[in-house]
């Protein structure tokens, strides 16, 4: 789809990844779905489409402000990806995932930007056990320092929405890849077409407030509580079960929190 004056734009941070970058395919993405795409990230990818912006910001810098607020001028949305995506050193996940999700939604307030869909995470609920369900508004328990900035992320999320009004939206995503690799990934996978799903109702559908919503594919085995991500108009279509002949046996711990493990928090 060709964008015009009248295309709604959306930032993408961390547009060079790998959520971005199915976020970002021709066949099928959010373009495809009547979004203008403007890409932000501290690498750049080496293929910007014409259609496309690109920005070049690192958004643990507080220089970044700037790029920030121009890539954002008049855009409708921002889908924050930029990060780091799973654990490391306390430090390096303050700056890049706190920090950085503060520079972000601070950013989207000051240009007057209407909605933020957050890239949050089942980490923030990880020591939940495995096949309980959490409820969106159950008390998170995150499993990880990398869990930690997530809940962080969702809660600098509902202060924007509640004091400032900026519609924020948190993603807890599952396992987003091409396909899942292990009898667990069968539970939590999200596939490319159903994150552009996703995330196309994370930027449209109705919201009251902060919404935080799980985000995972039809997957036979998934036991996460799809509701508020329904309630935003997602409906998935794939199911991990497909892949099930074809996975490795996966002696997971029975909460997954154990399994994330920082080899140096004070790196
Ligand atoms: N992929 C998953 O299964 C999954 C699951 C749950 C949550 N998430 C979250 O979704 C987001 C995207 O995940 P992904 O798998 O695409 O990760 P990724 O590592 O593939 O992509 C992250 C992108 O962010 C960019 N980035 C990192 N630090 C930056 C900074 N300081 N400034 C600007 N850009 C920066 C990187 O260059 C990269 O292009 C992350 O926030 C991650 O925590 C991912």
């Amino acid at each position: 789809m060709t964008p015009t004056d009248a295309t709604p734009a959306v930032v993408l941070s961390g547009a060079a990844g790998r959520i971005g970058t199915y976020l970002r395919r021709t066949d099928g993405g959010l373009a495809a779905r009547g979004w203008g795409l403007r890409l932000l990230d501290a690498a750049e990818p080496d293929d910007v489409g014409p259609e496309e912006t690109f920005t070049l910001a690192d958004i643990t810098e507080e220089e970044s402000r700037d790029a920030l607020e121009t890539a954002m001028a008049g855009a409708d949305a921002v889908v924050h990806l930029a990060g780091i995506p799973s654990e490391d050193s306390w430090t390096r996940l303050r700056r890049a995932n706190v920090d950085g999700t503060f520079r972000v939604l601070e950013a989207a307030r000051r240009t007057g930007v209407r909605r933020v869909v957050l890239a949050s995470s089942n980490h923030a609920v990880g020591y939940y056990p495995l096949g309980e369900v959490a409820r969106v508004d159950d008390t998170p328990r995150p499993d990880s320092f990398y869990g930690v900035t997530k809940v962080a992320g969702e809660a600098l999320g509902s202060l924007y929405a509640d004091k400032y009004g900026v519609e924020v939206v948190s993603l807890r995503i599952g396992m987003c890849a091409d396909r899942p690799r292990t009898t667990f990934d069968l539970g939590i996978w999200l596939s490319p077409a159903d994150v552009v799903r996703l995330v196309d109702a994370a930027l449209r559908g109705p919201v009251d407030g902060p919404v935080v919503a799980y985000g995972v594919s039809a997957n036979t085995r998934g036991w996460w509580d799809l509701t508020s991500a329904r309630d935003l108009g997602y409906d998935p279509q794939d199911d991990g079960e497909v892949f099930a002949d074809d996975v490795e046996a996966y002696d997971w711990p029975d909460v997954l929190g154990h399994g994330m493990v920082a080899t140096d928090p004070l790196a």
